[in-house]
């Protein structure tokens, strides 16, 4: 594409600022932003911003006389069901995984803005004794819980990992990988692919210049995993390896049961679609989505959509009505994920968030604004749950399952220090409960050892922990050689 067609192109959609600084720009700069802008679909991004348009005009519309609760033959909690059932599901799910059915999607393209780190968030130092981040402790699992379900039905079957990265953090997080290995995973069963990106808008929608060569670009939010499925031939990818249920989750969650076999054997069980896994919210102002139906269809209202009324409304047992609290950790089938990616993409609605967005102005100078001056796009993975036939929720403990970090230190919630808190206080009960004797405060299990407090005894039965330990399987000290303790 030449200048002149995409000066055409600015004209006919009224961005034309966008090159207005062309003549001052180096060979390679015209070079860089003309790349930049043949990238952008000018009608989609176009008929996006007039959709976003009524939320940014009307503020966030309050759902309240919309909402009910999740209906009680769509729901189940864990800790309620009888050991019979629990295990049924359990196991079905183990036999689904050694089938090679099950796949994980990870998403990772979040920005991670909130705990103030540039590079991805998978790779935090979460300082635990055993010097594990977020991406090694979820392969872990995931090598672990492929083991468990050959040794409990004889059939060894791979979890296929996805990993949706981000422009910006692609690279590091492919490095990452390959620096260690892929944490003993094999390398072609995980399939790192790259979410998209949508420009920034001012309140007026022209498109923001960052720079004189640089438009405003920021990640199309965690429901782009859809566009980005399509692009990137995922779907057909599962297909071919015959995988037909997937678990997806957010990076940040310290406690995530990866390829949970729990939740997958339920919403195989009963013959869902589309699954969430919800905690119960702790307070009105707990800052969870909630899942619920809105005009009789399946959605997560974030919490910051509903008045405090709605959000403190009780039953007659005082329990909230609106408990169902999201955690960004979903149930699909790769035959929803397909219709998904390429019809129901097409639907999902625009949120916005207003934003302070450096910008260039008229007279060429670069500004750090201090108040918002334009919105960033995004869509939400959870948006196509309304389009489901079959919907499910399965509601399990927080302090087993849900400790996310989203926060620098300094928020003194969700953050490093109450990540490596939550994950120590599980793994210590975890101890007691096979029979260990913890007197000190840094105990550690590898997820190669165990994935939710299984195979402990033999390790732990009778002994007495009184100084920082990892407790690793017999393959880590064999092979990696932590500095951890051995017992
Ligand atoms: C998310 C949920 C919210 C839930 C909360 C629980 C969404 C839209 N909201 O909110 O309902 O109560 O988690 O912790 O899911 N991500 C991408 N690409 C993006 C943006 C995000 O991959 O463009 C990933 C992040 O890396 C993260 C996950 O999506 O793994 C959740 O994103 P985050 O921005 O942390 O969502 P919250 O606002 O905390």
């Amino acid at each position: 594409m030449s200048l002149n067609e995409i000066e055409d192109t600015l004209f006919a959609y009224n961005q034309q600022h966008l090159i207005q600084y062309w003549k001052e720009l180096t060979e390679e700069d015209q070079l860089s932003l003309i790349t930049q802008l043949k990238n952008i679909n000018f009608n989609n991004v176009s008929n996006l911003f007039q959709k976003a348009q009524t939320y940014i005009q009307e503020g966030i519309q309050k759902l309240d006389d919309h909402m009910k609760p999740v209906p009680r033959n769509k729901f189940e909690a864990e800790l309620k069901l009888d050991t019979k059932v629990l295990e049924e599901y359990f196991l079905l799910g183990l036999k689904e995984i050694s089938k090679g059915h099950v796949g994980v999607i990870l998403l990772a393209g979040g920005q991670g803005s909130r705990l103030g780190v540039t590079y991805p968030k998978g790779m935090f130092p979460l300082e635990l004794p055993s010097g594990k981040t977020l991406f090694q402790i979820q392969a872990e699992r995931i090598r672990r819980i492929q083991k468990l379900a050959e040794e409990r039905t004889g059939k060894y079957g791979k979890i296929c990992w996805f990993i949706m990265t981000s422009e910006e953090n692609h690279e590091p997080t492919e490095n990452y990988f390959n620096k260690h290995g892929y944490f003993g995973l094999n390398k072609e069963d995980v399939i790192l692919f790259r979410q998209g990106l949508l420009p920034c808008f001012t309140f007026d929608g022209k498109i923001i210049l960052e720079d004189k060569n640089r438009i405003a670009l920021a990640p199309d939010g965690n429901g782009g995993i859809y566009k980005a499925l399509q692009k990137n031939h995922i779907v057909e990818h599962m297909k071919k390896r015959n995988i037909k249920y997937v678990h997806v989750h957010s990076v940040d969650n310290i406690l995530v049961k990866v390829a949970d076999p729990s939740f997958i054997g339920y919403c195989v069980k009963k013959g869902a679609d589309c699954g969430a896994k919800v905690i119960p919210k702790e307070n009105p102002h707990d800052a969870l989505g909630v899942v619920c139906e809105v005009n009789g269809k399946f959605q997560v209202v974030e919490y910051s959509e509903i008045t405090d009324k709605t959000a403190n409304l009780r039953n007659e047992e005082g329990e909230l009505v609106f408990s169902a609290g999201s955690i960004c950790n979903h149930f699909f089938t790769s035959d929803f994920l397909e219709k998904a990616s390429t019809v129901y993409e097409k639907e999902l609605k625009p949120h916005v968030a207003k934003k302070k967005i450096p910008y260039i102005d008229e007279s060429g100078n670069r500004i750090q604004p201090k108040t918002p001056n334009g919105v960033k796009i995004e869509k939400f993975i959870f948006d196509v749950f309304e389009y489901s036939q079959n919907f499910v929720t399965w509601e399990v403990p927080r302090n087993a399952e849900f400790s996310p970090l989203k926060n620098c230190e300094s928020v003194h919630k969700d953050c490093p220090s109450t990540c490596k808190r939550d994950l120590l206080l599980l793994h210590k009960s975890y101890i007691q409960k096979a029979g260990g004797i913890v007197k000190c405060e840094e105990l550690e299990i590898s997820p190669l050892l165990s994935y939710a407090g299984e195979n402990l005894e033999s390790k732990v039965k009778g002994k007495v922990f009184d100084k920082c330990t990892v407790i690793l399987s017999d393959e880590e000290v064999v092979v990696n050689g932590f500095k951890a303790l051995p017992l």
